[in-house]
């Protein structure tokens, strides 16, 4: 179970920002380490989070990371920002209080080339087509070519459908759309988390 505090920061930024939030507590551990054991980090330099909120899998990530790590997360929400810089005080945490969309410039502003594993727990479905390009497609422009990518959705999230612009409704799955960007990918279902989720493993 997550703190109270995290909780509350967590809960109350959900009822606000409901859309951006996407669920109603954080991940639980199941799930973060869901997303995080497909991922090479024994030897990783610069890693990736998008939308680490109040740092469920943040925690475990730098519990794994190697001290001369970096792990740039991108987070739009400015109390998720605040709250993350004041409990991880860890010089391996970069946290970017910009949208992930922002990732080709943020990376090539810091000099970063290379990215050796990247974490998502964005939710896809109600972004735009230019969004999710930004996003996805600046990203796998640093991969490295043995880099993994996880990114989760929850169960409930298979029963979506978008309205295109011709009034026509397509469903939306989160493998369709990694599938644009990514050759290989797994899927493992994480029941132990509220709501259940499946856990996307991508390789370019
Ligand atoms: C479902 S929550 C996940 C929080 C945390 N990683 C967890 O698993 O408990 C999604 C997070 O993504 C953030 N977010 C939403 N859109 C974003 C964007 N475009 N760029 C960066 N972060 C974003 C939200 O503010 C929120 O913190």
């Amino acid at each position: 179970m997550p703190e109270s505090r995290e909780l509350k920061t967590f809960s109350e930024e959900a009822v606000n920002h409901l859309q951006s939030t996407s669920a109603l507590v954080p991940s639980s551990r199941y799930l973060a380490r869901a997303m995080l054991g497909p991922l090479p980090l024994e030897a990783a330099r610069t890693v990736v989070e998008f939308g680490p909120g109040t740092g469920a899998i943040t925690r475990a990530l730098l519990d794994l990371l190697p001290a001369e790590a970096t792990l740039i997360a991108f987070e739009i929400n400015p109390r998720f920002c605040a709250y993350l810089e004041e409990t991880f005080a860890d010089p391996r945490l970069v946290v970017v209080p910009a949208g992930a969309e922002r990732v080709k410039e943020e990376l090539a502003a810091r000099g970063l080339r290379q990215v050796e594993a990247a974490v998502s727990s964005l939710g896809l479905t109600l972004m735009s087509p230019q969004q999710r390009e930004a996003i996805l497609g600046g990203l796998v422009e640093f991969l490295a070519p043995e880099a993994v990518f996880t990114q989760y959705q929850y169960l409930h999230g298979l029963l979506a459908f978008l309205q295109l612009t011709d009034g026509r409704l397509e469903r939306f799955t989160a493998q369709g759309l990694l599938r644009r960007y990514f050759s290989r990918i797994s899927r493992e279902l994480v029941w132990r988390n509220l709501p259940p989720a499946f856990v996307f493993s991508c390789r370019r």
